[in-house]
C-alpha cells in the first residue's frame, strides 16, 4: 500500500510495508537429505551419491569428536589440568575446521551435509559420553576410541573416492581428516604412556 505526504509542495511516497521483517515464513524444501543437486563438476551422480554417504558418517562421527574434545576441554582436572585443558582446545578447534571442510565438500557434491545436533546424535558410531566427569586416562581414551572410528571410517572412504575417480574427496580425506586425525592420536596416546617423573624405575 502506497502512502503519500506532500510537504512543501512536494511530494513522497511510501512503501511500508516493504520495510516490515515477514517472519515466520514456511514453505516446503528445496531439496530432501539423501538426494543429489547435480552438478556440472564432471563427476557421476551415482559417484557424488556414494561419496556424499560416506562423508555424511564421517561428518557425524567428527562433529561428535568434536564436542567430546569441548566437553573434556571443559571437565578436564588433575596436575595436567593445564596442558590438556589447552591441547583439548587446540584439537577442538582443529576438528571445527575439519567438520566445515567435510560439510562443504558434500555440498559441493551436490548434496546435503548433517548440521544439527540431533541428526549427529543419531548418526553418529562414537558411544555418548556420560553427562558427568570422568578422569583424565578415561577422556583419553575416550578420544582416542572416536579418533580410531573416524581413521577407520575416512581410510575406507578415501580408498573408495579414489577408486571411483572421486580424487577430491580422496584428497580432503587423506591430507587433511586422516593427517589430522593421526597427528592428534600421536599428542594423546603419549599421555597414557607409564613414564616417571623424576627417578627411573
Ligand atoms: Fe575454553
Amino acid at each position: 500500500m502506497k502512502t503519500s505526504i506532500t510537504k512543501s509542495k512536494r511530494r513522497f511516497q511510501f512503501h511500508p510495508e516493504r520495510a516490515q521483517p515477514q517472519i515466520g515464513q514456511r514453505a516446503a524444501e528445496i531439496q530432501a537429505f539423501g538426494t543429489i543437486a547435480k552438478l556440472p563438476n564432471a563427476l557421476s551422480e551415482q559417484v557424488c551419491q556414494g561419496s556424499v554417504e560416506r562423508l555424511n558418517q564421517i561428518l557425524a562421527d567428527t562433529m561428535t569428536l568434536r564436542d567430546l574434545y569441548k566437553k573434556h576441554h571443559w571437565q578436564v582436572s588433575g596436575n595436567t589440568f593445564y596442558q590438556l585443558h589447552l591441547l583439548f582446545d587446540k584439537h577442538y578447534d582443529e576438528q571445527v575446521e575439519l567438520v566445515d571442510q567435510i560439510a562443504e565438500r558434500i555440498q559441493m557434491l551436490g548434496g546435503l551435509s548433517y548440521a544439527m545436533a540431533a541428526d549427529v546424535a543419531e548418526n553418529t558410531n562414537i558411544a555418548r559420553p556420560p553427562k558427568g566427569r570422568e578422569e583424565v586416562p578415561v577422556q583419553l581414551s575416550r578420544l582416542l576410541t572416536a579418533h580410531e572410528i573416524i581413521l577407520q571410517g575416512a581410510r575406507a572412504s578415501a580408498r573408495k573416492a579414489a577408486e571411483m575417480g572421486d580424487d577430491g574427496t580422496n584428497d580432503l580425506l587423506v591430507s587433511d581428516v586422516i593427517r589430522t586425525n593421526e597427528m592428534q592420536v600421536w599428542f594423546l596416546a603419549e599421555h597414557l604412556v607409564t613414564s616417571p617423573p623424576v627417578t627411573t624405575e
